[in-house]
């Protein structure tokens, strides 16, 4: 069984729809670990209920990025990981995790990417007035939110959203995509060929594959 390898900064309610897939068979993986770089993130719970080791790894007992990094790396080489799984992981990586896992290492942003890198997606996506807003998985790269998109779900703004309750229904369908998206991955289907993600050897669109939701506005 594909080992998978999940990061985690805070609440882990997408690790929990990583557990729920392979308990499931929906996701043909085992999760051989759960690294969070806050000791007290409620997802390191999520990991303890469901018997995967975990670990943290606090950013604030490294000097440098890169030396956080490089404990990373070294605890999911000792994992064996086959894919790495950035689940709300807040921190900014550097080559020394990126490169050996390049092609191997997914995120989730909780936006329309390339719309609104970064923070406060959603209350942003609010400020502009968009009509939808949305999530995406993407490969990481060296670019912040930059890496070639794979999947991404899309979320009518309903009126008198608010951040709070446009990210609800947002993270739901995070929990649709992210699984599937590394289902796709293990089944050899998408893959990372230079700069762009494929998809059964086509190149995938800059949207990344559109998920028809059927998530009602409101
Ligand atoms: C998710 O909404 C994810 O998209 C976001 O953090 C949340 C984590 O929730 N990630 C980022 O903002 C990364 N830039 P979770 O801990 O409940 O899975």
């Amino acid at each position: 069984m594909p080992r998978l390898a999940i990061l985690i900064s805070g609440h882990g309610s997408n690790l929990q729809a990583f557990i729920d897939a392979c308990a499931s068979g929906k996701l043909l993986a085992n999760i051989s670990l759960v690294i969070s770089n806050k000791p007290d993130a409620a997802g390191l719970q999520r990991a303890a209920r469901s018997g995967i080791p975990h670990i943290c790894i606090n950013h604030k007992d490294y000097a440098s990025r890169e030396q956080f990094d490089a404990a990373l790396v070294n605890a999911l080489q000792a994992h064996d990981a086959d894919l790495v799984i950035l689940a709300g992981f807040m921190r900014i990586l550097t080559p020394v995790l990126i490169e050996p896992y390049l092609g191997r290492l997914m995120n989730i942003h909780p936006s329309l990417l390339p719309k609104y890198p970064g923070l406060r997606t959603h209350q942003r996506a609010l400020d502009a007035g968009d009509k939808e807003a949305g999530a995406t998985v993407h490969f990481v790269t060296a670019e912040l939110d930059g890496g070639p998109p794979i999947v991404q779900a899309r979320v009518p703004v309903a009126q008198g959203d608010t951040a709070k309750s446009l990210a609800e229904r947002v993270t739901m369908q995070e929990h649709a995509i992210f699984p599937l998206a590394a289902q796709w991955f293990l089944e050899g289907r998408v893959a990372l060929r230079g700069t762009k993600a494929t998809l059964d050897g086509a190149v995938i669109p800059a949207t990344g594959i559109v998920a028809e939701t059927d998530c009602p506005a409101g």
